[in-house]
């Protein structure tokens, strides 16, 4: 019998392990035992530290249903979903950014220069852009995806008697692959923060605000697909977005609407303002 101690347990946990050698699980289950019992050491952990940190993650799991992953937001306010984002976004796209809790992957087709907005009140704002490769190709038919919230920072899908389909919709790029429709401007939101997340964000004096955004899915035939967000200049919490969303190169400008006929589109409402966002997709399947 080995007789372990705080150093030598570590090697006797990792070779428990008979994983397929230089398998990607080997490599990442031998990385997170290191890294796990390296900060175990280093912090000297209490017995009460590690069974709150249990505890905490119990009641996320508690608090969790299909609508509300509690780990996710987790991984959100801790920054590791947009390191993970940052760390995959491939050269040359634009950079991946939070999927959030509010995709819905059947979202209605909508024509191009259709309103999504379904007259909610609030800015009216013109959103166009083209979708393009990484050497500015124009990739026409691509398929741009988008959802947000409406001028009040609510999404449909969390109101009670609203559609959750609402601003929302599927859009197919036209021959010069341009994407463009109305809606309204977003206005911020919290991340929900009434169960253990919001614990973790009162206990470090931080908020659950979300800078404004719209979301978007942007895929291409060939292309590697992106998930991220648009964000708007001079609009709150662009520097301290709850869930560090923002990218420098995600943030668009609110410009007034003037010589929209010089655009070209058919467009369903009149806007106030116009964002302008083009998106680039790299090679890849
Ligand atoms: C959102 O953008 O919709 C979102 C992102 C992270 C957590 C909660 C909401
Ligand atoms: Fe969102």
């Amino acid at each position: 019998m080995k007789d372990l101690n705080q150093y030598t347990i570590t090697p006797a946990v990792k070779d428990s392990f008979k994983t397929v050698p230089g398998s990607r699980l080997e490599q990442l289950l031998q990385g997170l035992i290191t890294h796990l019992h390296d900060f175990t050491r280093e912090q000297n952990v209490t017995h009460e530290e590690w069974m709150a940190t249990l505890n905490f993650l119990y009641d996320c799991g508690q608090i969790s249903t299909p609508e509300r992953h509690e780990f996710i937001l987790l991984s959100d306010v801790l920054g590791w979903s947009a390191l993970v984002d940052m760390i995959n976004t491939k050269g040359g796209a634009t950079e991946g950014s939070n999927l959030g809790p509010f995709y819905l992957d059947d979202a209605p087709t909508k024509a191009l220069g259709a309103d999504l907005s379904d007259d909610r009140s609030g800015v009216t704002v013109l959103m166009h852009g083209r979708v393009m490769d990484t050497l500015k190709n124009p990739l026409p038919g691509a398929q741009v995806d988008t959802w947000q919230a409406d001028g009040a920072g609510t999404y449909p899908i969390q109101e009670q008697g609203q559609d959750k389909y609402d601003l929302r919709g599927k859009f197919t790029c036209d021959a010069g692959a341009r994407y463009y429709y109305t809606t309204v401007l977003p206005k911020p939101y919290t991340v929900p923060y009434d169960g253990p997340v919001g614990q973790l964000l009162r206990a470090g004096n931080r908020h659950a605000w979300r800078a404004p955004h719209m979301h978007f899915i942007v895929t291409a035939p060939g292309m590697s697909g992106i998930t991220t967000e648009v964000f708007f200049k001079n609009t709150d919490y662009i520097d301290n977005d709850a869930v560090f969303g923002v990218r420098g190169s995600l943030i668009a400008e609110i410009k007034p609407a003037k010589d929209l006929d010089k655009l070209g589109y058919t467009l369903d409402k009149t806007p106030d303002a116009v964002i302008e966002f083009d998106f680039v997709l790299a090679p890849g399947d």
